[in-house]
């Protein structure tokens, strides 16, 4: 049989990343992240899309050589087509079809939001369909139900801030850089998670929101500032555990009721908020004592990256649902 090998690029927010895999193996997943934005506390578009500009072909080309892959044997280009900022995507996907012209390869569009969720087929064991997926990042906190790899439903979603942002948010009200995600994780480790307790929002179904959480802190560190200027830097490990331990506790009580309400038992999570060591911890214990099958992609294909691009295209592929150059990037997109 004839081996399939596929050129994928990512490049929807602010990291620039090039992936090679042949027959659904990831050989190569080069990631490119971009340090501009940091002094800004948030992603600057603009400045993403330069940075993409700048990194593209460096990435591509690292990507190849790591996989030991010329172009010339390079069966289809893929790209991220949509959702994410649409300069950045525009970057991607004209470099894409640029490429697929050139060679004369066939072009596939994938969603960023149903690759994140099919990273978890990267490594074997993957888990079996139909399954679950928690995916949690930046700008997105969906629960998907997966039957096929072209199947996916959502079945949950944020009404106001993704998960992510929580952690991005609350972290800026605690002084900690863009993106603080990672950090509250970091400082959580030596705090006490029960120290303090902030209001978990109460909303119907298997839907979630976020931005009450974000002003629960916002006016009990007003209140505590008041009182002690230093309220924070004397309480930071605390206040990272304390808010850590609320943002998995709803995620993991939706988790908990989709399990119910669709009978599904393979639960997996996905997304750069996946790489928070609470939720993997607490998504593993949970699972073990209640036995759910749990999987949890490697830390390289949480956050964002063209491995997962490259594994959503090779099922494409076998299903030769392919792109034509008409194709446009779309800052929203649902499936
Ligand atoms: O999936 P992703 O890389 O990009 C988007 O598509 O949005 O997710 C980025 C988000 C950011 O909000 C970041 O703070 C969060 O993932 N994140 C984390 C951790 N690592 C990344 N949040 C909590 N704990 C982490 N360890
Ligand atoms: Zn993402």
């Amino acid at each position: 049989m004839l081996s399939i090998t596929i050129l994928a690029i990512e490049s929807s927010c602010d990291e620039t990343s090039a992936a090679v895999c042949v027959d659904g193996k990831i050989l190569s997943n080069h990631i490119a992240g971009q340090k501009v934005h940091e002094q800004y506390g948030g992603v600057v578009p603009e400045l993403a899309s330069r940075a993409h500009m700048q990194n593209i072909v460096p990435v591509v080309n690292v990507a190849l050589s790591t996989a030991q892959t010329q172009l010339a044997a390079v069966d289809a280009i893929a790209f991220t087509q949509a959702p994410g900022l649409i300069g950045s995507l525009l970057v991607g996907t004209q470099f894409a079809k640029s490429l697929s012209l050139a060679l004369n390869k066939p072009l596939i569009a994938v969603h960023h939001m149903q690759a994140h969720v099919l990273a978890n087929l990267i490594e074997a064991p993957g888990p079996e369909f139909p399954f679950l997926c928690l995916t949690v990042s930046g700008g997105h906190t969906q629960i998907v139900l997966a039957r096929a790899p072209d199947d996916l439903e959502v079945i949950g979603a944020t009404i106001d801030d993704a998960a992510g942002e929580a952690f991005d948010k609350t972290a800026k009200l605690l002084h900690l850089p863009y993106p603080g995600g990672p950090l509250i994780d970091k400082y959580a480790k030596q705090g006490d998670a029960t120290r303090f307790k902030f209001a978990e929002p109460q909303i119907p179904g298997l839907n979630f929101s976020f931005s009450g959480l974000k002003t629960s802190v916002l006016y009990f560190l007003q209140k505590e500032i008041a009182a002690n200027p230093q309220f924070i830097e004397q309480n930071l490990a605390d206040l990272c555990a304390s808010v850590q331990h609320t943002i998995v506790n709803v995620l993991m009580k939706k988790l908990q009721k989709a399990v119910q309400q669709t009978g599904i038992h393979n639960v997996c999570i996905a997304g750069g908020v996946s790489a928070n060591s609470s939720l993997r911890n607490t998504l593993t214990a949970y699972g073990k004592k209640h036995d759910w099958k749990t999987f949890i992609p490697p830390f390289q294909y949480c956050t964002d990256n063209a491995g997962m691009i490259a594994i959503t295209a090779y099922y494409k592929y076998l299903k030769s649902d392919f792109a034509t150059l008409e194709v446009s990037p779309a800052a929203r997109a649902t499936w």
